[in-house]
């Protein structure tokens, strides 16, 4: 049995749900998730409720997080049509902010063009802009890069006609990015028909074509693997109107590592997509003596050792090629052997002084 010293993974996209969701998870809880799947840092989106979207409601949720948070800690910025005279004073709390072009969960959402404007005029050079957009909303976000010369990042890239189209926008030299969900390479429509609302989340799985192509960009066009972590629990996923979305923090990594172990990328060109990029592309802090051991035995996926609250993943029952035995932050042992070892407030949160 093999052993694979890693450096602490960072995920760019990540739904920790305060305020108002903390029945689905919570800055604990969320982090506690984090660090069982190697993951030091993470960046929080902001459909909450209230979503992330004035300086107020920032602040304080942020000094939330300072209480809570066992990992690295930054949060988006929402973009919205009612709050964007407020946007620069928004940009000193946020790592980010992020635009919603298509339907998801929660109200957040940006549909006019005076909004996109204001926020590619607005939003400080130095700060990235982040889109929810899916097949030609990708083309609008290509077009706003390229007018306002400025870089943007795409979430979770599921088909082939996006990434197509991200490739060709490189080609030509825009400053544009990409993040892929494990999800969105592990299944496709097949699991949700089988699956149903367990396997329903945004972007939809994709065809086995989709699918192929993003295996196939995955050493060039993608630059991030991101998880999406959208942890609803098991009884709204079974009620009439289930919301989309899966969690992923716990099995992004075990599922990336299989890839590896499959040669289906270099373990250098997993570390390029889950550490190097996300911190270039966010101009994200380093953690210093901070690093992820991982057992390379075969491992099965199980729902009730999960961390997250929602307590429950569509990849139970996989088998996977190791499994994350320590996660070391900042010199201090903070997870080993199925337990965490941090206390809460142990992470630092960006965007506060400290
Ligand atoms: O499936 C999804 N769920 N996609 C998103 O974009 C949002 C997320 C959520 O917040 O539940
Ligand atoms: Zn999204
Ligand atoms: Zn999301």
């Amino acid at each position: 049995m093999s052993q694979i010293t890693l450096p602490g993974l960072i995920d760019v996209h990540t739904h920790l749900r305060v305020p108002g969701g903390e029945h689905k998870e919570d800055f604990y809880t969320g982090t506690a998730a984090a660090l069982a799947g190697g993951i030091t840092m993470i960046l929080g989106m902001p459909n909450t409720s209230p979503p992330l979207t004035t300086p107020e409601v920032m602040q304080a949720v942020l000094a939330r997080a300072q209480k809570d948070v066992l990992c690295d800690v930054g949060l988006f910025a929402g973009a919205s049509p009612d709050y964007i005279a407020q946007l620069v004073q928004l940009a000193p709390f946020a790592a980010a902010l992020k635009i919603y072009l298509n339907d998801t969960f929660g109200p957040l959402r940006v549909e006019d063009v005076p909004t996109l404007r204001a926020c590619f005029q607005n939003w400080p050079a130095d700060k990235l802009i982040a889109m929810h957009a899916e097949k030609q909303s990708v083309a609008v976000g290509i077009g706003l890069a390229a007018v306002y010369g400025r870089a943007v990042h795409f979430c979770h890239i599921s088909r082939r006609e996006e990434i197509e189209l991200i490739a060709d926008a490189k080609m030509h030299g825009l400053p544009v990015t990409c993040e892929v969900t494990p999800h969105h390479l592990f299944m496709n429509e097949a699991d949700y028909r089988r699956m149903g609302a367990l396997a329903d989340m945004r972007p939809v799985l994709g065809t086995p074509d989709d699918v192929a192509a993003l295996w196939e960009h995955l050493t060039e066009t993608i630059d991030c693997i991101a998880t999406d972590h959208a942890p609803h629990t098991l009884a709204e996923k079974q009620s009439p109107k289930p919301p989309p979305g899966v969690a992923g923090l716990e099995t992004s990594l075990p599922l990336m590592i299989t890839a590896v172990a499959q040669n289906r990328l270099t373990l250098d060109r997993l570390i390029q997509l889950m550490c190097d990029n996300p911190r270039r592309i966010y101009n994200l802090p380093p953690q210093p003596e901070t690093w992820v051991e991982v057992e390379m035995t075969p491992t099965t996926i199980r729902s009730e050792t999960m961390f997250s609250k929602c307590g429950w993943t569509p990849f139970h029952g996989w088998e996977v090629a190791g499994r994350i035995s320590r996660v070391t932050l900042r010199g201090q042992v903070v997870y080993e052997a199925g337990k965490i070892l941090a206390a809460a407030g142990n992470g630092r949160v960006l965007g506060m002084s400290d």
